[in-house]
């Protein structure tokens, strides 16, 4: 077995397959995204069960603004359905939201429904769930070091990586895709940069709790060695007893 049975802290998921999920079920795209929704729900119940601290989605891509103009204002139609109706729920389960992702672009009315789930959820301490929304890795990197510029702050790992969206937590212990495909789609560019990945053929709608198990397992099964060798995560003294 692994060097590495404990539950990820932290889990990061690009929800993908909605749309193929509707169109095989001869569905509009929005049904998907709808069933999606369902999903993260679940989702996020099966984190706080499993006692993983951080969730990470990817709800809304900078670049998801190029899809056909029905099912960009059906995604944010239904964003502002969830952030009336889920807040209750999150708060029973222990859940503090944050969104993740450039607010600028977004309506006053979705903007005032972030800012009140994220106020009525801050109380909360069984899991952080951080919702990418109008979010771009690349997006988070510019940002984070055009801020740093303009405060005259010197630009280097640490000043970035503390000016980034994801600055309240550490970094994904393990990323999942599903959908079948097998790419990063600008999610989380700078953090995973030690993350095991994990892809899922499951459509996002689809993916239900034996899903996040076997990811999970997965991921427990992997030896994470930040750059060293395996003998050396095998036995942490190794460096020590050569350099001594
Ligand atoms: C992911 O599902 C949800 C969003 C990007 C909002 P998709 O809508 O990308 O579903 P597919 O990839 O077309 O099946
Ligand atoms: C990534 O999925 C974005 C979200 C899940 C929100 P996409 O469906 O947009 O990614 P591509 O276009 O297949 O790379
Ligand atoms: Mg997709």
């Amino acid at each position: 077995m692994s060097a590495h049975a404990a539950m990820p802290h932290h889990i990061a998921i690009v929800m993908d397959g909605n749309g193929r999920w509707a169109t095989k079920r001869f569905l509009p795209r929005v049904a998907g995204h709808k069933q999606g929704v369902e999903s993260l729900r679940r989702c996020v119940k099966a984190c706080v069960a499993r006692g993983v601290g951080v969730l990470t989605v990817f709800a809304f891509s900078s670049e998801n603004w190029n899809r056909p103009a029905d099912e960009v204002s059906g995604l944010m139609e239904l964003m502002v359905l969830a952030l009336g109706r889920e807040v209750p729920r999150l708060c029973e389960d222990g859940v503090r939201l944050h969104f993740i992702g450039e607010r600028g672009g977004l309506s006053d009315k979705i903007a005032a429904g972030i800012a009140q789930a994220e106020a009525a959820t801050a109380h909360n301490t069984r899991l952080v769930f951080n919702v990418c929304f109008n979010y771009g890795g690349r997006w988070d990197i510019a940002q984070a070091a055009a801020r740093l510029a303009q405060q005259g702050q010197p630009i280097n790992e640490l000043s970035l990586d503390r000016a980034m969206a994801l600055a309240h937590v550490p970094d994904p212990d393990l990323f999942i895709r599903t959908g079948g495909e097998q790419r990063l789609s600008n999610f989380l560019l700078w953090q995973s940069a030690y993350s095991e990945l994990f892809f899922s053929d499951k459509m996002w709608p689809e993916f239900d709790e034996a899903a996040l198990d076997e990811a999970i397992a997965a991921f427990q099964a992997r030896e994470r060695r930040f750059g060293k060798t395996s003998a050396q995560v095998a036995s942490p003294d190794t460096r020590k007893l050569r350099t001594a």
